[in-house]
């Protein structure tokens, strides 16, 4: 379909943009994308703006006299037949048969400009047929079905700021991850939940069979699992002393099923100076309070990391930080080792609110699970072993990780300072394109990166889960909660 003429500008067409005069009756929108005939194929190009003009109204002085002797020009004049809208449109690039070349040759005045096809986008865009179906083109009836492999292998982020759709769109990429068959390659997910908003897949017919949830007050990590290395580690800032002493005590206690109060029994029965039991006992007892670990795993990795279906680490029930980062790092570290050796399959590890886990900047003694993640993020793609980091704060975020990530979903964005980190971070983001950012809507996404040609938005799509109650808005919680309440009165005064 014919959407306008290319027009001569004072500085276009260029290799880079030119402008198009719209046709009558035809609309264009902003960010829509067009095509047209070039030298050297197929040229692509994204409507970055459109100006509506007419010559009548060009000469203030003009329009000012017409407007004060009465009468409206509107009413004089044929003005609406003069009335023209013009496009302004980035080229992304040259699509031919071959493949895909770079914008050498500027396009011609007088060349028509046109809808492209389906096919043509899916191509432009690297789209993928069997791929992640997560919504619509925006301004386009495509799907945005993007390759698995190429959206996640190296890594995903999803950043935006709090309420803008993160966990909405995190739940329908889980659901069309639970979907594929398993010739299209089925991964195991694994959601790290630090809210509790994904339990709802274990409520849901659709998915409950393929969901496991494991809250909190069940997880433990199983103390003679661990390397007398890996549990100095959560001990805050042991010294060597400490460190050598608690070395010799669990060698002694081999490898066999002990909890933390065995350990401290040991520990005070051994011999070391005062001081250093009296410290060691101390941070000993600290973990113990935690009351994470025991004297085996639960729950078990191949209970985990299962092909094909969900699991759901529900830490919602615990403030402490340093326990959920202990349970995210010892857990991390247990599938990425597992992975290497092909005892589990290929999973995605989706870390809600992962400024919690990889932050920039604190201690290392605050940042227990940074430093595996740093691993999976540098090497998990050897292994299939894939990251997906959902954030409000992406300055927060530990930049190793975070330029690890080869594919940014991001959403609506308004902090200045974490738009520049996203224009400096994503190649191929124009200004017209990060100005949208901090105006997109909830459930709209501009996707970046090692999953798309090129930068694109999308409309993200309905999903098809229960979404959790957690979700709910201010008002409709009030309503709840007083249902709750009044229920309850009802069925005391009916057992009175
Ligand atoms: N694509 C969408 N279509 C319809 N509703 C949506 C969409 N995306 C988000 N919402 C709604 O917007 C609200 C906020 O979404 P969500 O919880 O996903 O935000 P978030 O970015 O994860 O926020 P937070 O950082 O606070 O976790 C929810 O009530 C959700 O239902
Ligand atoms: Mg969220």
């Amino acid at each position: 379909m014919k959407m306008g003429v290319v027009v001569s500008t004072m500085d276009g067409p260029s290799t880079r943009k030119f402008s198009f005069v719209i046709d009558k009756g035809r609309s264009v929108k902003r960010g829509q994308f067009v095509e047209l005939k070039g030298e050297q194929g197929k040229v692509i190009a994204r409507v970055d703006d459109v100006i509506k003009t007419n010559r009548y109204f060009t000469r203030p002085e003009s329009v000012k006299e017409y407007e004060s002797s009465g009468k409206q020009m509107r009413e004089i004049f044929p003005v609406h037949d003069w009335e023209y809208l013009v496009a302004e449109a980035s080229i992304l690039g040259i699509y031919r048969a071959g493949g895909f070349a770079d914008s050498l040759v500027p396009p011609s005045p007088g060349e028509g400009v046109f809808e492209p096809s389906e096919e043509v986008l899916v191509k432009f865009f690297g789209l993928d047929k069997d791929g992640i179906n997560i919504g619509k083109l925006s301004h386009h009836d495509i799907d945005v079905k993007l390759n698995a492999t190429r959206l996640l292998q190296k890594h995903l982020a999803i950043l935006a700021i709090s309420g803008a759709g993160k966990s909405f769109l995190t739940s329908v990429m889980i659901e069309e991850l639970l979907s594929r068959k398993p010739e299209q390659g089925q991964l195991a997910v694994i959601v790290i939940d630090t809210h509790g908003e994904y339990t709802s897949f274990a409520d849901d017919p659709k998915f409950s069979e393929r969901t496991s949830v494991f809250p909190v007050s069940e997880i433990q990590i199983g103390l003679s699992n661990l390397s007398p290395r890996e549990l100095t580690r959560f001990l805050g800032k042991p010294s060597d002393a400490q460190v050598r002493e608690l070395v010799k005590i669990m060698r002694r206690m081999g490898g066999k099923g002990y909890g933390v109060k065995d350990l401290i029994e040991k520990v005070e029965a051994s011999e070391m100076p005062a001081k250093t039991k009296e410290v060691l006992v101390s941070s000993l007892e600290d973990l113990l309070y935690t009351g994470v670990f025991g004297a085996a795993d639960y729950p078990s990795l191949d209970d985990v990391a299962k092909q094909g279906k969900l699991s759901v680490i529900d830490l919602s029930e615990t403030t402490s930080l340093r326990k959920k980062q202990m349970i995210v790092s010892y857990l991390a570290a247990k599938l990425f080792h597992a992975r290497r050796h092909g005892m589990i399959p290929p999973f995605v590890l989706v870390l809600e609110e992962a400024h919690q886990y990889i932050p920039e900047g604190s201690k290392k003694e605050e940042a227990l699970a940074r430093g595996i993640m740093q691993t999976i993020a540098r090497e998990g793609r050897k292994f299939g072993a894939s990251l997906c980091l959902v954030s409000q704060r992406p300055i927060q975020l530990s930049t190793t990780v975070l330029s690890q990530c080869n594919t940014h979903i991001i959403l609506r964005i308004t902090n200045p300072y974490d738009l520049d980190h996203i224009g400096r971070s994503s190649e191929g983001l124009n200004r017209a394109v990060l100005d949208q950012i901090s105006s997109l809507r909830v459930g709209t996404a501009l996707i970046v990166g090692e999953a798309v040609n090129h930068p694109l938005f999308v409309s993200i799509r309905k999903r098809k889960s229960k979404e959790s109650d957690k979700n709910l808005p201010l008002e409709k919680a009030a309503v709840e909660y007083y249902r709750k309440i009044t229920q309850k009165q009802k069925d005391a005064k009916e057992f009175m």
